[in-house]
């Protein structure tokens, strides 16, 4: 189990390139939108969502901004934009929130009420998270714990991914609006990830050493 980990950490990496004959069976796909499904979030919110884009007309869409992926986004088996939920959902006192305290965490009216107290302090003070941008930046940097889920779990299936910030945000917010028929009033683009099998032998990895990244205090 241990050696399985760290081998599957060592077979990740930022697959440039999948053969598209290979496809992710039903199944293990499943298996990683499970991880993002269950991934943790602040104050349980689950500030996101996931497109997973199948379609080649839409994946070319995609690829005229973006410069990042240019080659996983014809050939990935599966493909995967992550949303966040913008400050319109994840203000203390917005309707959603009230909404899916009572409704997906089946919390009492009481318990609602004392979270929504937590979350506004949290956000007016703790955080200060009162402005727009640092609302949808609190939202949008929690998707990358479902991000880095999918691609652990993808690499213990010996699946290959490779996650995608290389695009122009609000181009591709166009492109989501016109398309896909997201309200980007209400959400915006974090990022993409690609799934599939690689065609080419991976790089050796580079990184710093470990104690320059790890600092105890015991
Ligand atoms: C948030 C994020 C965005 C990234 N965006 C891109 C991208 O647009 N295109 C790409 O080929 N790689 C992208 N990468 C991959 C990184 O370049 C890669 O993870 C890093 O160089 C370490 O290499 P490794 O993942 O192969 O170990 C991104 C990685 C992260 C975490």
């Amino acid at each position: 189990m241990k050696d399985k980990i760290i081998s599957a950490l060592k077979f990740r990496h930022a697959c440039k390139e999948f053969d598209p004959a290979k496809k992710i069976s039903e199944d293990d796909f499943n298996i990683i939108l499970e991880t993002a499904h269950l991934s943790p979030s602040s104050f349980g919110l689950e500030p996101w969502q996931f497109l997973v884009v199948q379609n080649m007309d839409l994946r070319e869409k995609i690829r005229e901004v973006t410069w990042g992926g240019k080659k996983q986004l014809p050939t990935a088996s599966h493909f995967v934009i992550i949303l966040y939920k913008k400050a319109y959902f994840m203000r203390f006192n917005s309707d959603y929130l009230g909404w899916f305290m009572k409704n997906v965490q089946n919390l009492p009216d009481e318990a609602i009420f004392n979270r929504s107290k937590f979350i506004e302090t949290f956000q007016k003070s703790d955080f200060e998270l009162m402005d727009d941008r640092a609302l949808n930046d609190w939202a949008s940097k929690q998707t990358y714990i479902p991000l880095a889920n999918m691609m652990t779990v993808a690499a213990l299936l010996q699946i290959d991914s490779c996650p995608i910030e290389g695009f122009v945000a609000k181009d591709l917010e166009k492109i989501l609006a016109k398309d896909f028929n997201i309200n980007m009033e209400q959400f915006g683009v974090s990022c993409m990830v690609a799934f599939g099998f690689r065609v080419n032998e991976q790089k050796p990895k580079t990184r710093q050493p470990i104690e320059d990244v790890i600092k105890w205090y015991n």
